[in-house]
């Protein structure tokens, strides 16, 4: 049988582009939480600084430089989007351009349970905007007797392939971050 050399290059084609999909575009989402108390601390004090940007450069250390690009709302509801730099733990010569979308919440007054929450919505995009990966960030803050209960749950966009490096990557940063919030807090005894 003789099969024309068109359909060859048709069926390899179209190979390749199912192998790409299911190994590199079909990023389905993982999930990762983390929880953490920050003793002797106030919830709205923690949750202050963690969504102060300019201190996220003392909690997490893969943040080479950010710039706000927008920013408004009040002490309800307070909005911004930052483009930050970020080089990778495991591969430090990978620098990766981010963007987040932050919404800081705190509960109304007269509403309880109080909660402090920090969303955010982080795009990083490679090849000129054409692959773009997305993670979702819930960080809340409660207080639990004297101390900050502080828990975050990621939901995070990583390719088939890559899934236990994202993660390992996630896992570093992330630890890093409630680690360092624990000791910056636990120096300023009040
Ligand atoms: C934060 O924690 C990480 C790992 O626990 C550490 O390497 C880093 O130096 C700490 N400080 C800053 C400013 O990132
Ligand atoms: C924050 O994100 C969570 C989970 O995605 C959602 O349920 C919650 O309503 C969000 N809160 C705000 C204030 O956007």
């Amino acid at each position: 049988m003789h099969i024309p050399r068109l359909w060859i290059r048709a069926a390899v084609l179209l190979g390749i582009a199912l192998l790409l999909y299911v190994f590199v575009f079909s990023s389905g989402y993982q999930k990762y939480q983390i929880e953490g108390i920050i003793k002797r601390s106030e919830p709205e004090k923690v949750w202050e600084y963690v969504a102060d940007f300019n201190k996220m450069r003392l909690l997490n250390p893969t943040i080479i430089n950010f710039k706000i690009l927008a920013d408004h709302g009040h002490a309800h509801d307070w909005r911004y989007t930052v483009e930050y730099t970020e080089r990778l733990s495991h591969w430090p010569y990978w620098k990766n351009t981010a963007t987040g979308r932050y919404v800081v919440t705190k509960t109304l007054p007269g509403v309880s349970p109080v909660a402090y929450v920090i969303n955010s919505t982080h795009q990083t995009c490679f090849f000129g905007g054409f692959y773009c990966l997305q993670s979702l960030s819930e960080f809340t803050f409660r207080k639990s007797n004297d101390d900050t209960h502080a828990q975050e749950n990621i939901k995070f966009q990583c390719p088939p392939l890559l899934v236990s490096m994202c993660r390992r990557e996630l896992e570093f940063q992330r630890q890093a971050v409630m680690h360092n919030l624990t000791i910056i807090f636990g120096k300023q005894r009040v």
